[in-house]
């Protein structure tokens, strides 16, 4: 949610922050917007739109600055405009800020400014900061490290900021809580760069240190890195080597990212699996959790947190350690639990998920856990984010940096370490036998195979999706396991097209929903064999009995469903606890042909951001 990016060095400015904004917009898309220092002028350019907007804007006058600001807006406060658009000024001008959070008690501060004569241009939170730090630096006579330092005490909320000051060009002052913040080190150690995440960093650094809650950093060309807290104790920089290479934050000849993300599944979840699935051994173990094992192995409970389409993750993880190693299982949306109050205490293992590993509200929630003396375990994608380094354990899922704003690969990622972790507990408890076991291992291991063969019927779902792109409202059914993929399915239908979807548990049908089945309306039902294929066919029936079209995703071979389905896509058979890994990937594939179809911006669905970043 927003995306900052600043950079101080040798090289003209302006490409790498156009740059890094736009490997930075999949965090918002409203306005973008740069400072840069040129000739002694702190020089703006900002505008409602995506970075293409803001580069034709710029249209080539910015040339010669070697230090600058840049973001890329997702709206809190006030609409996407011009005026609402990052960079903010100072009353002098001579202090521009980027922000990506929220400031909770702007509108107190907001008053005080007014009070005592600054005039506010914009509806931001965020030029409300600027204005403060200068009127702190003009009353109090400090400099500009000790008045943001004054004004960050006095702040309620989440940042990550980034300020340029005209008068010293040599210079860029940074600060975070909440919100993420990583600075680069490049050659010589006198040139920097800050961004939201890593991937604007990576060309050109592989030396990064992530910026600590309430943590202000200053990069001065001759003095280099120093940082401070707010409570203005020294920090050392502890710098840590970038592992994400290049070439996974290009398209490589996809048409979008999202569909690269979905074909690399057998490839995410091979690697996801590596080093951890050892099937000569008839292994499992993961090493982020072998600390926690024996407590895993004895927990009375485990609470799963998490948002969107990792919060259906936790809904797979749910069957699979109830099923499997028979832990009763709460799954709750982060943004619930943090505010219901929820009986919770040091017996407690709560498993947080998340593919970016900021979710402003998963962030909240493990806190709050955390407080009540619960173990936390993380699941996240994003190396080094603010929720893997606030959990006491956990496993990163290594799909690999997902771009595309619908979550594809780090679903299946999320699904696969799930499954690794309550097989690995089951075995060492003994609530499963070392055959099913051993079984279940071998399975596993197919699974990245099986995904390449589930992704072949790529044509025949682009067909289904010509047929049913004019839908006004699809209905998407599961049953046991397959629920919480009926639940993604349309997930991904309505975030990328626009479609109004509702996942539900096929047998829930009959209780309200089927009052809306007609012959316009697509059915899609996971119909594999396994331990409800009789029930799911009776739901079939009971569609196709009211002229409901069924798209039916069914196991190779079958000849029943067949019959009663409109269109079938087939996928391999598989265990009933690996059947999420394979049927929710022609669904994705379906979300992404329709969209298309339907003229969405695939990538960057209207509305939406990657990072949730803000409550
Ligand atoms: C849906 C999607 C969102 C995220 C949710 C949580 O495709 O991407 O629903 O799953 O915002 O995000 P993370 O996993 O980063 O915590």
């Amino acid at each position: 949610m927003c995306g900052i990016v600043g950079y101080l060095g040798d090289n003209p400015v302006y490409p790498v922050l156009i740059k890094g904004l736009a490997r930075l917009e999949y965090r918002g898309y409203d306005s973008a917007g740069i400072s840069v220092i040129e000739n002694g002028k702190l020089e703006l350019y900002k505008c409602k739109g995506k970075v293409a907007d803001l580069e034709r804007h710029v249209n080539g006058k910015l040339q010669s600055g070697f230090v600058g600001i840049g973001h890329t807006r997702w709206a809190t406060h006030g609409p996407p405009n011009d005026v609402n658009a990052h960079p903010h000024a100072s009353d002098s001008g001579k202090l521009h800020i980027i922000h990506n959070g929220i400031i909770e008690n702007y509108a107190t501060l907001k008053e005080e400014l007014i009070n005592r004569g600054h005039v506010l241009k914009s509806d931001t939170d965020t030029e409300i900061l600027i204005h403060l730090i200068e009127d702190i630096q003009m009353r109090e006579r400090v400099d500009l490290l000790e008045a943001v330092r004054m004004a960050l005490n006095g702040v309620i909320g989440a940042y990550a900021i980034v300020i340029i000051d005209a008068d010293h060009p040599d210079t860029l002052i940074a600060a975070k809580k909440s919100s993420p913040l990583v600075i680069g080190i490049g050659e010589g150690h006198n040139e920097f760069y800050l961004a939201s995440d890593a991937t604007p960093l990576v060309e050109y650094t592989k030396n990064v240190v992530y910026l600590e809650d309430e943590e202000i950093a200053v990069v001065n060309r001759k003095t280099g890195l120093s940082i401070r807290n707010i409570k203005n104790q020294e920090k050392t920089p502890y710098i840590q080597e970038l592992e994400i290479q290049l070439e996974v934050l290009e398209k490589g000849g996809y048409d979008h990212f999202m569909l690269k993300e979905i074909n690399e599944q057998p490839a995410s979840i091979r690697d996801c699996l590596r080093g951890r699935l050892q099937l000569q051994k008839g292994s499992v173990t993961l090493g982020g959790i072998k600390d926690y094992e024996q407590k895993l192995v004895h927990a009375k409970r485990i609470i799963f947190v998490a948002c969107g389409t990792s919060y259906y993750a936790g809904l797979v993880g749910e069957y699979l350690f109830e099923d499997l190693a028979r832990i009763p299982v709460e799954v709750e949306y982060a943004s619930e639990f943090r505010y219901r109050n929820p009986i919770i205490g040091e017996n407690d293992i709560v498993i947080a998920i998340s593919q970016s590993g900021e979710t402003a509200d998963t962030l909240a929630a493990i806190e709050l856990a955390k407080a009540k003396g619960a173990t936390i375990i993380g699941i996240c994608n994003v190396v080094g984010s603010s929720i893997a380094r606030l959990t006491d354990a956990g496993s990163y899922t290594h799909a690999g940096p997902e771009i595309g704003v619908a979550s594809t690969k780090a679903f299946t990622a999320q699904v696969t370490v799930l499954t690794l972790m309550a097989l690995g507990i089951a075995h060492r408890k003994g609530s499963i036998s070392d055959s099913k076991f051993h079984r279940s291992l071998v399975e596993l291991d197919s699974i990245p195979e099986k995904v390449n063969q589930v992704l072949e019927v790529n044509a025949q779902i682009r067909d289904i999706a010509n047929i049913y792109k004019d839908a006004d409202n699809a209905l998407y059914l599961g049953r046991g396991f397959t629920y919480p993929v009926a639940l993604e399915g349309a997930l991904k239908l309505k975030e990328i097209s626009y479609i109004h979807a509702e996942g539900y548990p096929a047998a829930e049908m009959k209780h309200g929903p089927i009052a809306l089945i007609d012959e316009e309306m697509p059915v899609f039902v996971i119909a594999t064999k396994g331990a409800s294929y009789e029930k799911v066919v009776s739901n079939i029936q009971e569609v196709k009995a009211r002229k409901g079209k069924v798209i039916a995703i069914i196991n190779y071979g079958d000849t029943v469903v067949k019959e009663l389905a409109d269109h079938t896509i087939e996928i391999p058979e598989t265990d009933d606890c690996l059947v999420p890994l394979l049927s929710v990937v022609p669904l994705q594939l379906l979300s992404y042909y329709v969209a298309v179809m339907r003229g969405c911006n695939v990538d960057q669905p209207r509305n939406l951001a990657k990072s949730v970043t803000v409550e």
